[in-house]
């Protein structure tokens, strides 16, 4: 590396699911050496297998910290700060993650933060577009979680509405899976969408109705088994009557307007209800072009609007954003304990419920 270092330089490691990634991140938001390495063992599977992928994390792990640093013309010596996701995740990949990262901090005698998957997620667009930054409405999508956030500052998440039963990659999975696709099952239905008429078939927007107010509890929350379902009854009626292989990409492309549709319209409604016109998308599912079209195309007639993604790249489960999450953590003292540990299921730091009538909890903007 040469010429000036910006401090810290942080180390971040992603083994929560099926992708090993180490990111070097210098500074805010200077990425100097980045690795995503997609496990492919679990593709005859059609599913992420958990005891394979930690088995692959062990084995990528070292290559991939090494390319990236290399990348970065640098050595783990140089890193000031190890951060690492702790959850939630599969518990056998997080702990070869955390337990790598531990390691190496402790011999280092440097710090190490563990960090929160969906936080991490949040932080991607502002590695790309430096304004991506609060206030805003965060709509996080990944294929276990949906969230839908009012973020007024880093660090304070007020929890609007999340699913109550599938995530939204999940949906795009399971209905990719039905229609015969391979996994993962997000892009598969985009590229067959893309060939698709989505007015073909008329398939329901789950917990969606006009006559819902803000303080009823599906006002934001999301459901996506029914619109599974609705799918698996419309694949089989299709099928009976010898009509799915040419209505495969219509069915796609119902499945991905309605659960889009169903995605923009509850934050559209946390924008109003907010005033806060700014949105960023997080999570695997916001790779997905057709929601990224939608909800820039749905804002565009509110004043002050603005809709961050990260390119697709940083969208997917990858190291980077979770050194930028790990040096918000760091900022503010929240280094962790050497006994420290991972954990499957893990509390959103910073995630509350204020009612949106709470005094100072609306955000005017600008
Ligand atoms: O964030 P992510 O990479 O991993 C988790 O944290 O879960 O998200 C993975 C999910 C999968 O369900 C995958 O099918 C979905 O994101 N996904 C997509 C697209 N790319 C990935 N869903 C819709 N459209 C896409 N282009
Ligand atoms: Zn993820």
């Amino acid at each position: 590396m040469s010429g000036t270092l910006t401090r810290p330089v942080v180390l971040g490691l992603e083994t929560s699911c099926d992708e090993t990634s180490a990111a070097v991140l210098s500074g805010d938001h200077e990425i100097l050496g980045h690795v995503i390495l997609s496990q492919d063992v679990h593709l005859v599977y059609g599913g992420v297998v958990p005891e394979l992928a930690a088995r692959a994390h062990l084995q990528k792990i070292d290559s991939v910290v090494t390319e990236a640093l290399e990348q970065a013309g640098l050595e783990l010596n140089d890193v000031d700060v190890f951060g690492v996701t702790a959850g939630p995740g599969l518990i056998g990949a997080l702990l070869v993650g955390v337990c790598w990262m531990k390691a190496v901090a402790y011999g280092l005698d440097r710090p190490w933060v563990g960090v929160h998957h969906m936080e991490a997620h949040l932080f991607a667009p502002s590695l790309e577009q430096p304004d991506a930054q609060p206030p805003f409405i965060g709509l996080l999508v990944s294929g276990g979680h949906t969230l839908l956030l009012h973020v007024t500052e880093w660090g304070q998440y007020r929890l609007l509405g999340q699913t109550r039963d599938d995530a939204a990659g999940e949906a795009f999975d399971k209905v990719a899976k039905l229609l015969g696709l391979a996994y993962p099952g997000g892009p598969s239905i985009e590229r067959l969408a893309a060939t698709g008429d989505a007015k073909r078939h008329r398939l329901p927007r789950p917990m969606l109705r006009r006559n819902q107010r803000p303080p009823d509890s599906d006002y934001y929350d999301f459901s996506f088994s029914g619109l599974k379902t609705a799918v698996v009854e419309l694949v089989r009626r299709l099928d009976a009557e010898g009509r799915l292989n040419d209505e495969r990409a219509h069915v796609a492309a119902a499945f991905q307007r309605a659960a889009v549709d169903v995605l923009v319209s509850k934050t559209l409604r946390a924008v109003e209800e907010t005033d806060c016109p700014r949105v960023v998308l997080g999570g695997g599912v916001s790779a997905n072009l057709a929601l990224r079209e939608e909800m820039s195309r749905r804002l565009r007639d509110t004043p002050g609007n603005r809709v961050f993604f990260a390119s697709p790249r940083l969208s997917l489960d990858n190291g980077a954003m979770v050194a930028r999450a790990a040096r918000f953590r760091y900022d503010r003292g929240e280094v962790a304990a050497w006994d420290g540990t991972a954990a499957a299921s893990m509390p959103f730091p910073g995630l509350h419920t204020a009612p949106l009538e709470a005094p100072g909890a609306r955000t005017r903007f600008p």
